[in-house]
C-alpha cells in the first residue's frame, strides 16, 4: 500500500510528533509499504492537495493534527486517514467540551472552569475569581494542548500569575482543575466502532513530582507498570471508562485515555488523546506490547481499521 506519513507540525509537541512519525515510518516500510513521509507545515498544502496515496497516517499532535483540521482537509479530498473524524478530533482536543460530555456520561473528572483570553486582560480580576473559586492546591493548563506544556500545579497563591501566564502563551483559553492526587493510568482503546476493545491498564510511575514533559519523553524518565497492579474490578472500571470516553466523543480506531486514581480506587479522567504518541518512550505501543504484538504489527492493526 502506498501511504503518506505527515508528522512534524507546527504545534507544541513538534518534536514528539516527529519521534511519533519516524516510528511510524520505520514500521510501515518493515511492513512492506510504500512510504511518503511528509513534515508538516502549511506550505505543504499544496503537495497534500496533489497526494497520491491509499491511506495518510497521521503521526501529528496538537494543533492543526490532532484538532479534526487536518481530517477535514483529508475528508474533502476523500484521502482516507487513520483515527478519529473531524468532529470527535476536535471535541477531545478541547478539553472543556469533552470533560462535558463525560461528566453527561457519569464518567468522573476534575470539577474544572474554562477562562478566556478576555479575562486575562483583567488579570488581577481573573486571579481573584480563581482563588475565590478553587482551593490549593489547582491545575492551570492550556484548554488545547498535550504533552503536558504549559501545565502549572499551583500549590501557592504566588505561583499563580506565572501559572496563568505559562498556560495562556499556549492558548486562548486555559483550564483551572480541581487538582487530585493519586496514581496516574492510562488506557489505549482500539476497534471498528461500538466494538472497541481496551488494552491492558499502564500505571506510570514518573520519575519527576508528575508526569511531566521530561518525565514523558526522557529515557527513563518514567516507569511503565503494565498490567498496573490494582483489582480486576478497578482494572475492569477503568477500561470500561476508556471505551465509554472513546465512544462518548465519537472516536474511531484508536485513542488512549488518561487517568489519575485516588488512593480510594476512584478513577477520574483526565482526557482522550486522538493521536496518541508513538515514540520510543510513548505507552500505547507499551501496552500492545503486553498482548503480544510488535510495534509494527500494532502499526499494521491501525492501518487495517482505518480502512474499514
Ligand atoms: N499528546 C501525546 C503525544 C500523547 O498523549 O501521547
Ligand atoms: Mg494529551
Amino acid at each position: 500500500m502506498k501511504i503518506a506519513v505527515l508528522y512534524g507540525g507546527t504545534s507544541g509537541e513538534r518534536e514528539v510528533s516527529i519521534s511519533t512519525g519516524k516510528g511510524i515510518m520505520n514500521a510501515l516500510k518493515a511492513n512492506g509499504h510504500e512510504v511518503i513521509g511528509i513534515d508538516f507545515n502549511p506550505k505543504q498544502l499544496i503537495e497534500i492537495l496533489d497526494l497520491e496515496a491509499d491511506l495518510v497516517f497521521l503521526g501529528l499532535h496538537g494543533k492543526l493534527g490532532e484538532d479534526g483540521k487536518i481530517q477535514s482537509l483529508l475528508e474533502m479530498l476523500n484521502i482516507p486517514y487513520v483515527g478519529s473524524g473531524v468532529l470527535a478530533s476536535a471535541l477531545a482536543m478541547d478539553k472543556s467540551k469533552a470533560k462535558k460530555l463525560f461528566l453527561q456520561n457519569d464518567i468522573p473528572t476534575p470539577d474544572s472552569r474554562t477562562y478566556s483570553l478576555v479575562e486575562k486582560e483583567h488579570f488581577e480580576h481573573l486571579k481573584d475569581k480563581v482563588l475565590a473559586e478553587f482551593d490549593l492546591p489547582f491545575v492551570v493548563k492550556p484548554n488545547q494542548e498535550g504533552s503536558t506544556l504549559g501545565l502549572t500545579i499551583v500549590k501557592q497563591q504566588e505561583e499563580l500569575d506565572q501559572a496563568l501566564e505559562e498556560a495562556f502563551k499556549h492558548d486562548d483559553e486555559i483550564i483551572v482543575e480541581d487538582y487530585i492526587k493519586g496514581r496516574e493510568m492510562t488506557i489505549g482503546v482500539w476497534g471498528e466502532k461500538g466494538k472497541e476493545t481496551a488494552l491492558p491498564v499502564i500505571e506510570i510511575i514518573p520519575k519527576n513530582e508528575y508526569y511531566d514533559y521530561e518525565s514523558k519523553y526522557a529515557p527513563g524518565g518514567s516507569e511503565h507498570i503494565v498490567p498496573a497492579n490494582i483489582s480486576m474490578e478497578l482494572t475492569k472500571q477503568l477500561q470500561d471508562y476508556a471505551i465509554q470516553a472513546h465512544q462518548v466523543l465519537g472516536c474511531s480506531v484508536y485513542s488512549r485515555v488518561d487517568f489519575i486514581v485516588t488512593e480510594q480506587d476512584i478513577p477520574y479522567i483526565l482526557e482522550v488523546n486522538t493521536l496518541p504518541g508513538m515514540t520510543p518512550t510513548s505507552l500505547f505501543p507499551d501496552a500492545a506490547r503486553a498482548i503480544g504484538l510488535s510495534y509494527e504489527e500494532m502499526i499494521e492493526k491501525i492501518v487495517h481499521l482505518s480502512l474499514k
